[in-house]
């Protein structure tokens, strides 16, 4: 039974739901003081560029305004910021204190009850669940003191493995609401990438549901838990809620969720946080085997999700937001959680796939929720553009005003029918370039210079009081508009991450020194003549499967395990609709008895049981070696031209210790291009 929490008792004196509701068309054109209301008072401000200067030279003045316009504070800060990039410190509203829950629920309880916070929309269409900001704040109360009763404690990490869904959104603002940091790891990761997350982040409560529901398939969500739980003795206790009638195994450490809720008080008195109190950490992928866990703060993260969720998507209040991002993913955090809920939007939690059950699903979802924002990832719009016209053409997409995309870059190819097709050339699309690292949104096309042409398949503009930068190989800026180079942010923003968890050093040596005073973002980037930024990709052994990052050293170290395998080269090639896929170099062993299909079956196991399926190689090349250097090194570049077929660029041989191992790798590249694909 899915618990829907009736109300027992109102939490404060409640008011009347607010009528306003703003005139789209005008309030953008309009002066800049009705289109962004925070900015009212800033000298010399006449439009939005003006603004985007200003937020630049004035950045205290700029931030400081929108802090105290646009959050709920318990006491005031002392200081707007305290940073310097090159020494990796990052401190926003300094001394402040407030508490993330209140401000995502309680205001807009005051203000209108009834309204809907979010829409949950299951996995069967049709069968979607409305959820009130009453009712939202009363099940994260529930959970806040549940999870108190049972010992859990302001500065604690509780890990949450579930499925996009109204609890889910409610145990991440419960941890708020008593102070504890979340540690949210995606649902489709394997027990192994669990335990691995549940350790680092040292957490001895996790909370699951007995399954998933996806695509009209049931996983056992609950079985993967206990496998990684069973892995990490600190873990005392498994909430588990049930999203499906199918009773699970509970053991003494287990604790029937909705159950102990229905028990507990809806009044849950808010810890008063500080500014820079941890409020969540994700893990993510970085170059070497080992994820990292970000971590995020209060105030500054919660501000800059709110103002970009505004301000890039041209949010109005009474919009449906529809961001069908897995809230396992930074996206899920900041645009269907805090941004959205901060601003007293009504979000869509989105539980299904693209095409379940069928390629029209989401813009049947458009029509029957009415949703006015939709923000998905290319290799969904690439994925869907192969169905065809007429699974869009079947549904009333009227209500769309913006269309987003996030995760990778997005092809011209899918950017026109997505603009063409889906916004029916009326919708203009933002191409929103960030990363688990910026918190929010820090490239876009809007809210810059809204009336300036949108070119397809470029993240174009900074955000307010971003500044993007290009450097070369030396470390010397590009002053030149038109350049291409390692894409940096040189000025801290509030949104951005402030640490990796339990690993500062790492955080300063992978983003503060590589080019010191820079905010170093792993990508590359080219700016036109006219200034707008076009993100080219990582620069380090990072790939980007569907818009899910993973580091090839993680599958090396997995496809290396393999008994028959005595070295492995992972990189990423262009995969039509995944962006990137996973292509293995495998170098078996001397004595290794194996087929290449019980190969490709016992990696496709391995890298499923230790990861997840997304990063599951797409295609195993069977290699007698791998081009090295003299010292020992791969050369990966000339693996990925091989695999581009780019082979007039292989570039400086020199240094390979056996030049004959490339033309060794060339004719096995062709032998395989010649073969069926790889399911
Ligand atoms: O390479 C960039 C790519 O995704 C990376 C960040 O991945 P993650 O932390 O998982 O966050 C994804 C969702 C924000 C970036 O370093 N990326 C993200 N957005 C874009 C993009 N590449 C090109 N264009 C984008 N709009």
């Amino acid at each position: 039974m899915w618990l829907r929490c009736t109300s027992r008792r109102l939490l404060t004196s409640l008011r009347a739901p607010r009528q306003t509701r703003v005139n789209h068309a005008s309030s953008w054109s309009s002066s800049v003081a009705a289109a962004v209301p925070e900015a009212a008072g800033f000298a010399g401000v006449t439009d939005r560029a003006t603004l985007q200067d200003f937020s630049l030279a004035h950045g205290d003045r700029f931030w400081d305004a929108m802090a105290r316009n646009r959050l709920t504070w318990t006491s005031a800060y002392s200081a707007v910021q305290d940073c310097d990039l090159r020494r990796g410190k990052v401190k926003w509203f300094v001394g402040g204190k407030l508490n993330v829950s209140v401000n995502c629920l309680d205001r807009h309880v005051l203000t209108c009850p009834d309204k809907v916070a979010l829409i949950w929309e299951r996995d069967e269409p049709g069968s979607q669940v409305k959820v009130t900001y009453r009712e939202l704040l009363e099940m994260t109360c529930r959970l806040g003191n549940l999870l108190r009763r049972r010992g859990v404690k302001k500065g604690d990490c509780v890990t949450i493995y579930m499925p996009p869904c109204p609890l889910a959104v409610a145990s991440m603002l419960a941890c708020a609401r008593i102070g504890a940091a979340h540690n949210v790891v995606f649902a489709g990761f394997s027990s192994d990438a669990l335990a691995e997350r549940i350790r680092d982040a040292d957490s001895s409560t996790v909370i699951t549901v007995n399954q998933g529901v996806r695509g009209g398939k049931t996983t056992d969500l609950k079985k993967t838990v206990d496998a990684a739980v069973d892995t990490c003795p600190n873990v005392r206790q498994v909430f588990v809620a049930m999203r499906t009638e199918t009773p699970v195994a509970m053991s003494n450490r287990d604790v029937a969720m909705e159950e102990e809720m229905m028990q507990e008080d809806v009044v849950c008195e808010p810890a008063v946080m500080d500014s820079e109190d941890v409020l969540f950490m994700l893990y993510t992928s970085g170059s070497t085997g080992k994820p990292k866990g970000l971590v995020h703060t209060q105030a500054g993260y919660l501000l800059y999700a709110s103002l970009t969720h505004k301000y890039v998507f041209d949010y109005h209040d009474g919009d449906v937001f529809g961001c069908v991002a897995d809230i396992g993913w930074i996206t899920g955090h900041s645009y269907c959680v805090y941004g959205p809920l901060a601003n007293g939007g009504t979000t869509v939690v989105f539980e299904s796939t693209p095409i379940y059950p069928n390629p029209g699903r989401y813009w049947e979802m458009v029509e029957r929720l009415q949703i006015n924002q939709f923000y998905g990832a290319p290799t969904a719009i690439r994925l869907l553009l192969k169905y065809g016209d007429q699974w869009v053409h079947k549904y009333d997409r009227s209500s769309l005003k913006t269309l987003g995309s996030v995760g990778e870059p997005i092809n011209t190819e899918a950017w026109e029918w997505y603009h063409r097709v889906v916004g029916d050339g009326r919708c203009p699309i933002v191409d929103t370039w960030w990363q688990t690292e910026t918190g929010g949104i820090c490239i876009a096309p809007r809210p810059s210079d809204p009336d300036a042409e949108i070119v397809p398949g470029m993240a174009m503009r900074p955000f307010f009081g971003i500044k993007p930068v290009l450097l070369d190989n030396e470390g010397k800026e590009l002053t030149s508009k038109s350049a291409s180079g390692a894409l940096c942010l040189a000025r801290p923003w509030p949104g951005m991450a402030r640490s990796i968890h339990n690993d500062h050093q790492r955080f300063i040596e992978t983003y503060c020194q590589p080019f010191p005073g820079y905010f170093f973002t792993g990508d590359g980037a080219n700016r036109t003549e006219e200034g707008h930024y076009q993100i080219t990709g990582r620069l380090d052994d990072v790939i980007n499967v569907s818009g899910h990052r993973i580091g090839t050293a993680e599958i090396e170290d997995v496809v290396n395990h393999c008994s028959a395998v005595a070295e492995s080269a992972v990189i990423g090639y262009t995969h039509d609709i995944k962006g990137e896929g996973v292509y293995a170099f495998v170098v078996l062993k001397k004595d290794a008895d194996i087929t290449v299909a019980e190969l490709r079956q016992q990696l496709k196991d391995r890298v499923s049981k230790s990861i997840a399926k997304y990063a599951c190689p797409d295609v195993i090349q069977v290699a007698q070696r791998l081009p090295k250097t003299r010292s020992g090194k791969i050369m990966r570049r000339v693996l990925r031209k091989v695999v581009e077929k780019d082979l007039n660029s292989l570039g400086d041989l020199s240094t390979l210790d056996d030049p004959g191992a490339v033309q060794e790798i060339i004719q096995g590249h062709q032998a395989l291009c010649n073969k069926p694909p790889v399911s």
